[in-house]
């Protein structure tokens, strides 16, 4: 038993860490879930790049991992900025030695509103975010990726029930959400072959983080022309669910819990999955 454990962890490289020595940039990743998987992915050995549109957070959690023994830098700015896409992706390569294996797409909010009501600036800034940004950095990192070293190389993009599924309320979200499911599937064809680069989309239910707090609670997020979008969930809706009766593990997902499944899709135990949607969701809409 003790030598299979052995045979095991040597294969995939632990305790070292399963994603030893591999360069992934994480956006969003200076709060809530996509913190989490830059927590997560350096305690598994990866360099990570923190970027997210605030520079504080984005510079606290790289902090954090290279005080706890890590290995983490942050290139703060905004993923619907094309000239931040292209120095991200330069930044990221310099810092891993010309290297880039891992891109988590996870920056995102969500801008809601009924179909009758929703402007096109809504909708426009939502597709932009979740659906153009992710291509967009993924072209930039192209020369990264469509490499044949023999090293794995890994992308998730991350989607929502509400993209899965849709949802009341988020015809924008909804569809950007399911684009990236696509778009991903369209990856993993392309560069598949050749290359041997795995996509795969990470879907999330309900996950406690800000974007999923009581409306009331009051966090918000700027616009590059200045306007406030309002975050969470009104607090009656919230009530409205509060048994989670939805959900056959009744209860809501943690940052953490959402960031492992990332970094599961993103370690060698995965080596074989490509193309796929997996949903964490507590077995939500099944
Ligand atoms: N929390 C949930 O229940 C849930 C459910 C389904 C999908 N998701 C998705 O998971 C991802 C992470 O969400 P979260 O819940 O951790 O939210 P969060 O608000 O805690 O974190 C998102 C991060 O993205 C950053 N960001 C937003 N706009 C940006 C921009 N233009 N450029 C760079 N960074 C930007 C924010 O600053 C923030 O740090 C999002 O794509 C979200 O849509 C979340």
């Amino acid at each position: 038993m003790a030598a299979r454990a052995q045979q095991i962890s040597a294969h995939l490289n632990w305790p070292k860490g399963m994603l030893q020595g591999q360069v992934a940039i994480i956006t969003g990743s200076g709060q809530g879930i996509g913190a989490e998987c830059a927590r997560l992915f350096a305690n598994e050995g990866a360099w990570v790049v923190v970027s997210d549109i605030d520079k504080d957070k984005s510079q606290q959690v790289a902090d954090s991992i290279n005080q706890s023994g890590g290995k983490a830098t942050s290139v703060p700015g905004d993923i619907l900025d094309d000239n931040y896409i292209n120095s991200l992706v330069k930044k990221a390569a310099e810092f891993g030695n010309g290297k880039i294996h891992i891109i988590v797409n996870n920056a995102g909010f969500t801008w809601d509103g009924v179909i009758h009501k929703m402007t096109d600036k809504q909708w426009d800034t939502i597709i932009a975010l979740h659906g153009t940004a992710p291509f967009k950095l993924i072209r930039a990192a192209a020369p990264y990726f469509r490499v044949k070293d023999g090293e794995p190389r890994s992308i998730v993009n991350i989607s929502s029930t509400s993209g899965v599924h849709g949802n009341a309320g988020q015809a924008n979200y909804a569809l950007a959400k399911a684009g990236v499911v696509g778009l991903t599937k369209a990856i993993a064809k392309e560069w598949g072959p050749t290359f041997g680069v795995r996509a795969n989309t990470v879907a999330f239910g309900h996950i406690q983080t800000r974007l999923t707090a009581a409306k009331e609670e009051g966090a918000f997020v700027t616009t590059p022309d200045g306007q406030k979008v309002a975050l969470g969930i009104p607090q009656k809706q919230k009530d409205a669910s509060a048994s989670y009766a939805d959900i056959p593990l009744r209860r809501p997902g943690s940052a953490t819990e959402a960031a492992s499944a990332v970094m599961a899709v993103c370690s060698p135990l995965f080596s074989y999955v490509s193309g796929q949607t997996l949903m964490v969701t507590g077995g939500r809409n099944m």
